[in-house]
């Protein structure tokens, strides 16, 4: 058992020694913290599945300080350069093909493509400068928990077994980059997240499919990572539509045990539950309910007493897909109506 460590920004030299000797050092990111190794060590890489306890079969994004590095693993095209200058540093993760003999098939779950994402944090751009080698950097939860969006949450599920996270407070965004397959004749959305098809189609200008493919039991699905009942807390998560907290809440207040509720203050104001407890704020829009999300579902998932949680969905549009894609996951679709019946 390691002793994991808290490093701060400057004890950077820390964390660059830790991944080159090959150890596991999670990273900050504008989306979710990653937990990093050596992109082309393939025994610090399988470290990281057997740290996560994720499934072989899904690859992982290899994170990069500078776009000259993606040709040290990855197959360069038009769509890809026009994205990367429109939107990197930042959520965006660009499948493309990787090149032979580069990184394993331990990065790639065996796929002739590689994810690769620019994040936009000074910090841990610097970390893979120095390291001077690609990071790969799944999101830094045990598999099936929600994504950590600060150090705290991957020290809870990590510690141990990682050397250590490099801490730089609070993740802006806090959900994952936006995946886009870039490997075939059409632009393909596999994930969602803070950049929309409409801004990719924009830079491209060629339709982008953004239908998320289907997934089931007989195809190969095109993201592997979608298949998994992700970013499930322990409890039970239902989602409720606005225009239903006033029957949520009177439901909630008639259970024998406390019910987690996370809603905007908008919201909260309206219900007029201000400073009660069990109530999780999603702060004042919809950009700070996507930043507020994982974190509330990690609070009520450690809370002993609770063991059902509500989640305001965000209204049906492109900009909040990410936050509605990831609730419903941690919901398994679950709507709340479902408990009035
Ligand atoms: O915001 C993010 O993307 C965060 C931060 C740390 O960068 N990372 C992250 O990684 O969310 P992870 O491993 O939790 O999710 C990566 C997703 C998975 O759904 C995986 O299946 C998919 O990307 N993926 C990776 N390589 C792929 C490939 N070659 N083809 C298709 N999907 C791929
Ligand atoms: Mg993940």
């Amino acid at each position: 058992m390691v002793q994991t460590k808290i490093w701060k920004k400057d004890e950077l030299d820390q964390a660059v020694k830790a991944i080159k000797r090959g150890a596991l050092v999670a990273f900050p990111t504008e989306t979710v913290y990653g937990l990093g190794a050596d992109a082309f060590n393939e025994g610090a890489v399988s470290k990281v599945y057997a740290a996560k306890g994720r499934p072989s079969d899904n690859p992982l994004i290899v994170h990069v300080a500078d776009v000259d590095q993606v040709a040290r693993f990855a197959e360069r095209n038009d769509w890809a350069d026009k994205l990367m200058t429109a939107f990197w540093p930042g959520p965006l993760t660009m499948i493309l093909p990787v090149k032979a003999d580069t990184v394993s098939t331990t990065v790639t779950g065996g796929l002739d493509t590689v994810a690769v994402r620019m994040p936009d944090s000074d910090l841990t751009r610097e970390l893979i400068r120095l390291t001077d080698s690609p990071l790969v950097g799944p999101s830094a939860n045990t598999s099936g928990k929600p994504s950590p969006t600060t150090a705290q949450h991957v020290y809870h599920d990590l510690h141990g077994k990682i050397a250590g996270v490099l801490d730089d407070g609070s993740t802006k965004i806090g959900v994952e980059s936006t995946v886009i397959d870039l490997s075939t004749d059409q632009p393909a959305i596999l994930r969602p997240g803070k950049i929309t098809p409409a801004q990719i189609e924009m830079v491209l200008g060629v339709p982008v499919d953004s239908a998320l493919k289907h997934v089931d039991a007989n195809e190969a699905p095109k993201a592997p990572g979608m298949k998994y009942r992700h970013y499930a807390p322990d409890k039970d998560v239902y989602m409720v539509n606005d225009a239903d907290w006033t029957k949520a809440i009177v439901w909630a207040q008639g259970q024998l045990e406390p019910v987690g509720l996370m809603l905007t203050n908008d919201q909260i104001i309206a219900h007029q539950l201000s400073g009660m407890d069990f109530v999780w704020s999603l702060g004042a829009d919809d950009e700070s309910a996507a930043a507020k999300l994982f974190a509330g579902l990690r609070r009520f998932d450690d809370w002993p007493e609770v063991n059902t949680i509500l989640v305001t969905t965000l209204p049906d549009i492109a900009e909040n897909a990410a936050y509605n894609n990831r609730l419903g996951k941690a919901a398994g679709d679950h709507l709340v109506n479902e408990l009035f019946e």
